[in-house]
């Protein structure tokens, strides 16, 4: 059975992990994963201990709550969790919109998107500034607002 729950600091290792292996890249560092977990709005899905889902966001100044990741992991794809997960966080955002900036080559995360009530706002030119590497080139700025 799998369980959704708001991530602990005690989760933040296993999330970065799981992001890890599903980025080939490591996307948080081991000494800030903790304080995302703690101050931001962090959510996992667990087959029991094991962590195989997490979605991690944050509420920025606007009140927005922006999404900086969400992964599956690849053997617990297509079952609903990703669903489950971004649900939850919806939930929990209750009247404030919700923003993430998609790679546009990600389909499956432009389509969940959708799916979940996301509207796709601009195409964000070079987003990070990077050149190189995961979070390089330009992405598609979706918004879900609260209805
Ligand atoms: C994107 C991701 C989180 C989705 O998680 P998931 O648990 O497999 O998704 P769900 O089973 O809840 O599916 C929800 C919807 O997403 C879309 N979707 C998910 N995977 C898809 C795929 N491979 N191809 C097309 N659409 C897909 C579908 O619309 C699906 O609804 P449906 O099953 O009714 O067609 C997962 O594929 C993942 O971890 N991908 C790698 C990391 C990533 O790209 N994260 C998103 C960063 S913005």
């Amino acid at each position: 059975m799998i369980k959704i729950t708001k991530a602990k600091v005690a989760d933040a290792q296993a999330i970065r992990q799981l992001e890890t292996v599903v980025w080939k890249e490591e996307v948080t560092n081991k000494y800030d994963a903790p304080i995302f977990v703690r101050f931001g709005w962090c959510y996992v899905a667990k087959s029991g201990q094991k962590i195989v889902a997490a979605i991690t966001s944050f509420l920025a100044n606007t009140n927005e709550v922006y999404v900086c990741d969400w992964v599956v992991a690849e053997a617990y794809r297509r079952k609903d969790i990703g669903q489950r997960l971004y649900q939850t966080l919806i939930k929990a955002a209750g009247s404030r919109d919700i923003i993430s900036l998609i790679n546009p080559k990600n389909t499956a995360s432009l389509l969940a998107h959708e799916k979940l009530g996301f509207k796709v706002v601009r195409r964000v030119k070079m987003a990070y500034g990077l050149r190189d590497g995961l979070e390089a080139g330009n992405r598609i700025l979706v918004r879900r607002k609260h209805t």
